[in-house]
Order: C-alpha cells, then structure tokens, then sequence
C-alpha cells in the first residue's frame, strides 16, 4: 500500500490538491494518506476535516516523504531537492512550456505526472484540471469585472429612469470563454464573443451571447482539439472588429489562448484608449503574455483613460473551495485509471493514451512530448463541414413577375366591374384584409407569436360566429361551406388553447411535467 502525500502549496496558492471529501475516495482507492498541517487552510478544509475523513495529519517531512506526492502546482527546485529519488509527484507542470522543470525532475530520478497534459479525449474529460480550472476561472472574471464596474449588469426601467444593459465582449469562446458567457448574460449584460473556431458559434447563442464571425475566408480546424495561430488575413479583420466593439462595449474578458506560444494579442493601446472611462477589461491570458496591451500579470493596472485591467493570474484560486474540490476530483479520477486493482498501488501502462500522456517524466527519463492523440474537440471532420452546396431557390425574373401582378390586377378590376352588388365591396375588403394581415403577421417577431396566437383565436371567434349565422340557409352550399368554416375556425381556437398552454407551462417552475 503506497503513501500519498497531499502537501501545502506556496504562499500565493490557496488552493489544495485534495479536500476531506476526496481525501475518503483516496482511502477507497487502497491508499495510506499523509496531509501536511495546514494544507488546506487557505480553502477552509482544516486539518480537523481530513482526520474525520480518515487522513493522517503530519509534518512537512511525512507528508514530502510519500512515495506519491500530490500539489496543485509544479515542484520548485527546493520540493524536487526534498522528494526521494523514485517519488511519484502529480501536479499541473505546463510540460510544453518548462523544458527545464523537466530536466530537474529527471534529474532527480523522479517520476512525473503533469495533470494540465491530459489529451482533450471524452474518456478523460473528468481528469482535466485546465479545464475544470477555466470553468471556475471564467465566471470569476465576471465578477471580478462587475465589482470594477461602477453599473449594473442587467437594464432596468424604473421610476427614476432608464438604465440600460452593459454590453460585454469575450474574446475566445473556450471552456472560460463560454463560462464568462453564460455568467454575464444570466447576470443581464448583452453578451458578443469571438473565436477563431467556427463551430462555437452555436455554443455561445445556445447560452446567451451573440457570435462575433470574423468573416475572412479561413476555417480554422485543428487535429488535438486546440486552436492554431491565425493567419495575417485573419488577424486584420479581427482587429478591426476589436476596435469597433472596444468602442462599443463597456467590459472586454480575453480567453484567448494558443497551445504551446504566447498568447495571440487582441487589443492594441489604441484600442484599451478608445474604450469609455469606466470600463473594465480581465485579460485572462495575462499569465501567458496577455492578450491585452498594457496588462501585467497578477496585477491592476488603471489606464490613463480610468479604463481598469485585470490581469489577476489566481481566479479559479479566489474560489478556493470550490477550486479544491474540482481539482481533488480531477486527481482522483487520474488516481483511478493508474490503480486498476483498487489495493494502494499506481501502474503506470502506456498502452492507455490518455496515461502516456501525462506521464512527463518516467523514473529519470524525459518522456514528453507524447505521441500526438486524435482527439474529441476537433472539429467533426470537413465532411460534415462542406455540406453540398444548397441548390439555388428558383427565382423569377422580372418580366415573369410583373406579368404575373397585371394578371392579379386585372382579375379584381374584372371581378369589381362585372360583379353583382355587394360582392366588389366584400371582395376589396377581403383583399385588403390578405394585404394588411400578410405584413402585420409576416413582420411580428418570432418572441410574440404567443400573443399572436391569442389575437388569431379572437379573429377565429369572430368567423365561429359568422359561420354558423350562414348554417341557417336554405342554400346547401353555403351551408357546406359554413360547416367548413366552423371546423376550420374551431380547430384554430382549440388548437391555439392547446399551444399557449402547452408554452406557459414550459416557462413555469418545473417545466413540462
Ligand atoms: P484554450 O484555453 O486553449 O483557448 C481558449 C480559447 O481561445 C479557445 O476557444 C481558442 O479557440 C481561442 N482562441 C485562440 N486564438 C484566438 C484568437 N486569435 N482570437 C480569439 N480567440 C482565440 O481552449 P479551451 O478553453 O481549453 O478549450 C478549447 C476547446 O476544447 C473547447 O471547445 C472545449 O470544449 C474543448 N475541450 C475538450 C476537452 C475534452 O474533450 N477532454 C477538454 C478541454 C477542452
């Protein structure tokens, strides 16, 4: 049965890589497990919590000593001077970024497994800390925007006055993007974002936002589920859009992030001057260069324009517990695939893709990178993508359509001149009423064919009442056709009914049952 040691992080992490509640699936799994006092204070999970749940609470020395070590971030040079040559540590290593850290580690003798290495593949979904991370960090920077920003999020009229909505822009609509989505527009903002990958575009409107096509001839597709740098092309037409809504909008949140580079930048100084005074911008990407000019890692930066930057590199941090919680599931669900016989004992098997990619570094030897893995976020081949090219709607040309508009003219003027009285007045009332009702109807928002519905009911009431007046005739077809004017009317009536009811049930609490 192997030791796990769950240790305390540096000074500025808050986080903690097991919580009291993984700690006991930990146990579940045939693991001893060490936590090092006060580990997980700065979440709120006192060592009280972990003895409850069945750790042992130790010293620095105990817990380091483990043969498995678990953190949230990478080891420093001192950690890895600590660890015993032959020592397990599991931890977010940014492996593409820090060659070095890797050495170190090998040097040591040590094995590495970098849980921010997990292939974007659904099996391993459920051991993803960048993405469990993002999720949390992307609602953060909402609130961190709302709480710079001197407004409300939601528009309101009242008695005082019109407030409107603040209009938001997310540039990158990845796992943070969409959270900052989803929170900004349930908190009322108007909500646009942009990304170099088109298939999010249904993403964000399924969650609120508005997609901000950058429309240049390029599909950008990708084969392990990230994206790719933009072409020249791309980047002009993207800044022009950015320059427009840095004008526009009054909160700018930047998720934009490449793989293995800097990340891409979006907003030029010239753009961040251009915004209004008061404005807000969280450049999430601040760790990795920023996607923002004028932002600083970690810091907040105020323009001479009073235009606030965030470039806070901590937000899934500034919700700790929570942040614990997701990145202790994380691991345990790591710790699961590598302990298939549930007795304590990690086996490492190459043959799974998903181990052999976040295993960085084997007993002293460099195993990074992997070999490349065909993943589940790209996007679902060009196949589906070049959908056969729809067949042009048959269109008239001009002389077919005005040939077609003097035979109709002609028809009324016929009808009106060689028609007995009343039938001119009741066929032009007739024709106005298509006129009128095909522009009235034809141009309401899809958002009120519920009310519509209701006035068409009022409108099928009033030929219920017409139609069976005309029942009484001695006249068999006007009859007929009063009986068809009964049953069409009425099906419309009963049939509105249904539908209304059916949509109000929808939008009460409980849905439809
Ligand atoms: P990320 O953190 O690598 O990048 C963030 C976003 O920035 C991405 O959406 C990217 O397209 C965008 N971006 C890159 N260059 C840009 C530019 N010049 N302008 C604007 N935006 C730019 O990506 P993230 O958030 O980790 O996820 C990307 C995709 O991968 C998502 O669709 C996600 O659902 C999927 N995914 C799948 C996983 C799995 O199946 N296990 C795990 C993690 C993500």
């Amino acid at each position: 049965m192997a030791r796990l040691g769950i240790v305390k992080e540096g000074s500025d992490e808050t986080r903690v890589s097991a919580t009291p509640d993984t700690v006991a699936k930990l146990l579940a799994l045939g693991y001893e497990v060490v936590v090092e006092r006060g580990a997980g204070a700065a979440s709120s999970f006192p060592d009280s919590q972990y003895k409850t749940a069945g750790a042992t609470v130790a010293d620095k020395k105990k817990a380091w000593s483990s043969e498995i070590v678990m953190k949230v971030n990478a080891p420093t040079d001192a950690e890895i001077a600590t660890m015993v040559p032959g020592t397990t540590v599991i931890s977010m290593m940014s492996p593409a970024l820090r060659p070095e850290l890797l050495a170190a580690l090998a040097k040591r003798g040590l094995t590495a497994i970098a849980l921010d290495a997990v292939p974007r593949i659904s099996r391993a979904q459920s051991m993803d800390v960048l993405s469990s991370m993002a999720n949390l960090g992307g609602y953060r920077a909402v609130i961190e925007s709302a709480y710079e920003f001197g407004r409300l999020f939601t528009g309101q009229v009242t008695a005082a006055g019109k407030v409107p909505p603040a209009k938001v822009l997310v540039a990158g609509a990845g796992v943070a993007g969409l959270a900052a989505i989803g929170t900004a527009s349930s908190m009322g903002a108007i909500v646009r974002a942009t990304d170099p990958r088109p298939e999010v575009a249904d993403q964000v409107k399924s969650i609120g936002g508005e997609y901000v096509a950058v429309d240049v001839e390029e599909k950008m597709t990708s084969s392990d589920g990230y994206a790719k740098a933009t072409s020249d092309a791309y980047d002009r037409r993207a800044a022009e859009i950015y320059s427009e809504q840095a004008r526009d909008v009054d909160i700018i949140i930047t998720t934009a992030l490449i793989p293995g580079r800097p990340a891409p930048k979006l907003l030029t100084e010239a753009d961040v001057a251009s915004m209004k005074p008061g404005s807000v911008i969280v450049d999430m990407a601040a760790g990795m260069g920023g996607n923002v000019a004028g932002s600083k890692a970690g810091k907040r930066v105020v323009t001479a324009n009073g235009v606030v930057i965030l470039g806070y590199t901590d937000l899934p941090g500034r919700l700790p517990q929570q942040a614990s919680q997701l990145f202790g599931t994380n691991m345990v669900n790591l710790l699961k695939l590598v302990t298939p016989e549930k007795d304590g004992q990690l086996i490492l098997d190459f043959d799974d893709v998903v181990q052999r990619a976040v295993t960085v570094v084997q007993d002293g030897t460099v195993m990074w990178p992997p070999p490349p893995v065909q993943v589940s976020a790209a996007p679902v081949a060009a196949a589906a993508e070049e959908k056969a090219e729809p067949t042009p709607a048959r269109v008239m040309s001009p002389v077919q359509k005005g040939f077609l508009k003097g035979l109709g003219l002609a028809t009324v003027l016929a009808i009106c001149a060689f028609a007995p009285a009343p039938l001119p007045q009741h066929f032009l009332v007739l024709m106005l009423s298509v006129v009128v009702g095909f522009y009235v109807i034809g141009k309401v928002h899809h958002a009120l064919h519920t009310p519509l519905m209701s006035v068409t009911n009022a409108i099928s009431g009033i030929v219920v009442v017409g139609a069976i007046a005309q029942l009484t005739s001695t006249n068999i077809v006007v009859q007929v056709l009063a009986a068809i004017g009964v049953l069409l009317a009425s099906i419309n009536i009963f049939g509105g009914f249904a539908v209304t009811l059916r949509m109000l049930k929808m939008f009460s609490k409980g849905g439809t049952k």
